[in-house]
């Protein structure tokens, strides 16, 4: 078993809040996080995979594919968009990094097995002193 990560950095904004509690609520539960004209962050994410080497290539996986596919599904959707807004797998959810990483392990985990190999890790970098680790349970 080897495993192969690809970086990718995006940018988006966002605003901690659950749907249902006062805005008094969510300023007490996420403080400045829930700052209600929205802040932002330089994300970096992590994908992970892992699986046999294939004895014709030498490779994992086809690196240009990956990264397509990393980009297609999940790059281009939130950078330099806002979470809570516009971002189609985080319709709904608090826009926290934990279900940030859950998220993206659900839309990329099909593409990733329809390519022979498993994902092991989602990894999301949120500020330089804190990330989030996935390992899809
Ligand atoms: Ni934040």
């Amino acid at each position: 078993m080897i495993y192969l990560t690809r970086r990718e950095k995006f940018s988006a904004a966002h605003r901690m809040y659950k749907n249902g509690w006062s805005d008094s609520k969510n300023q007490e539960v996420f403080g400045d996080c829930s700052n209600p004209n929205w802040h932002g962050h330089n994300y970096i994410l992590f994908v992970t995979v892992k699986g046999n080497i294939n004895s014709e290539t030498g490779y994992l996986v086809n690196l240009k594919t990956l990264g397509s596919i990393i980009r297609e599904n999940v790059i281009q959707k939130i950078d330099h968009k806002n979470m809570n807004l516009e971002v189609d797998f985080m319709n709904g959810k608090v826009a926290s990094s934990e279900n940030l990483a859950v998220s993206i392990w659900e839309v990329l985990d099909p593409k990733v097995k329809m390519l022979g190999i498993e994902l092991h890790k989602i990894k999301i970098e949120e500020t330089e002193n804190n990330f989030i680790e996935y390992f899809g349970k």
